[in-house]
This record gives C-alpha cells, structure tokens and sequence, in this order.
C-alpha cells in the first residue's frame, strides 16, 4: 500500500478479532514510532507496549466509559519525557513540541497498524493517575496517549471530513479553493514565478553534450 493510499483509508478501528498479532508487526509498529520527526530530534518519548491480558483490562478500566478499550489485543501507551524538550526549547518545547513529537509518533505508529493489516485507534480519554500507577511510570514522564491495535472485527465506520474548500488556504489567510482545479489557478501565481527562474537558470547552465 502507498503511503497515500494507507492515509487516506485509515479509520479507527474500536472491536478487534481475538486473534494474536505478529511479533514482527508490533516491532515494525514500535519502529514507526521511533521514526517519527521531533523538535530539535530530540525523540522525547518511550513507549510502552501492552500484551499482558490483565494489564489490558486494568487498561480498559482507566479508560473513561469505554467498553470496547479491553477487546485490544495489544497496546501502545505513548509516553513523553518534557524535561528534554525543556532543556532544548524552554517552555515551547516543554509545553508545545513535547505533545506534538508524542503526536507524530502516535499518527505514525496508527499508519504502521494500517499498512500491515491491522486496526488501531487513539484513545485519549483516560485516567492519568491510574495509568501511571498501573506502569509505574515516573513523575516527569506524561502519558500522552494509548493506542489500541488487532485485526479489524468491524468494517471501519465512515467518518464525515471537512473538504478542502473549509480547510486550507491558499497564500494568505481566507483565500478558498472551489475544487481541486481551482488549487491549481490559486498555486500558479507562486508556480509560474518559481517555473519561470527555472528555466532560466537551466539556460545559463552549460548544456550536456
Ligand atoms: C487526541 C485524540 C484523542 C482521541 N481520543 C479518543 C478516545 O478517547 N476514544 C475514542 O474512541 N476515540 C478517540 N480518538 C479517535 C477519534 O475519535 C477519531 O480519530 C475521529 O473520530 C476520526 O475518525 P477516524 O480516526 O476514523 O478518521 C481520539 C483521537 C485523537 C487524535
């Protein structure tokens, strides 16, 4: 699958087969994580990485009138560790780039899901305290976020998303595009330019003999 193809049929995935998921598909999924862009690549996160049935369940628990949460074959908890990206950035990286380095790696790992089969979803409704004490984890590490993964047991749900025209502007704040066409009228003021120094430039280049 592309990489396009895989963000485009992405759904979250809430009831899972009960059926075990590869060990090679869980590395690839920590893997993908790992691979995720951070602030200054300061990779300010750990993941935790749930199989234990018991520990699923508690997991469920914690997760706030959630039933499906412990149908999860697996989890992933996404942790961040803010002091680095306050050693690095100060407050923006404590309070901004911390949760948004956390946030790739979570997106990331849900595309790696995706790609091999499987189904996952963010859960972000959960007791912190809780699920601190259930992994022991330390004060200046936050759970940011746990995922879900399994093989789908359920078509994935069709979720209503904002077209183009309400999401993205075009070279200055409100400047709307009709259609997919139209990106490309609004784009060529900055294209045409850009193609036009191009040319140019390749002219005053030696050509290849
Ligand atoms: C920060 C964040 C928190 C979320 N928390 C939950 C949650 O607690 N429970 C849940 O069922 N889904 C949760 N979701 C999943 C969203 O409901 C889901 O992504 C959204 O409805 C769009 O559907 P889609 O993922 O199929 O495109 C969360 C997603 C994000 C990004």
């Amino acid at each position: 699958m592309d990489a396009l193809t895989n963000i485009f049929s992405r759904r979250s995935i809430r009831s899972y087969e009960k059926k075990e998921v590869e060990f090679e598909k869980l590395v690839n999924i920590l893997d993908a994580g790992r691979f995720a862009p951070s602030a200054g690549n300061v990779q300010d996160w750990k993941f935790i990485l749930v199989n234990e049935e018991d520990k699923i369940e508690k997991v469920g628990n914690a997760c706030l009138e959630q039933d499906w949460v412990d149908e999860a074959q697996v989890m992933v908890v996404v942790c961040s560790e803010p002091v680095k990206e306050d050693r690095m950035y100060g407050d923006r990286g404590k309070n901004l780039y911390s949760i948004q380095n956390s946030a790739c790696a979570a997106q990331n790992m849900l595309l790696a899901a995706h790609a091999q089969g499987l189904g996952g979803c963010w859960v972000g409704s959960f007791d912190e305290i809780t699920i601190r004490e259930l992994f022991d984890i330390p004060e200046d590490v936050v759970p940011r976020a746990i995922l879900t993964f399994g093989y789908p047991a359920e078509k994935a749900e069709e979720k209503p998303k904002l077209n183009l025209y309400d999401v993205a502007f075009f070279n200055k704040w409100g400047i709307r595009a009709h259609d997919k066409s139209e990106i490309q009228r609004l784009l060529s003021s900055v294209l045409g330019p850009l193609k036009e120094r191009f040319h140019k430039l390749k002219n005053l280049l030696p050509s290849k003999k």
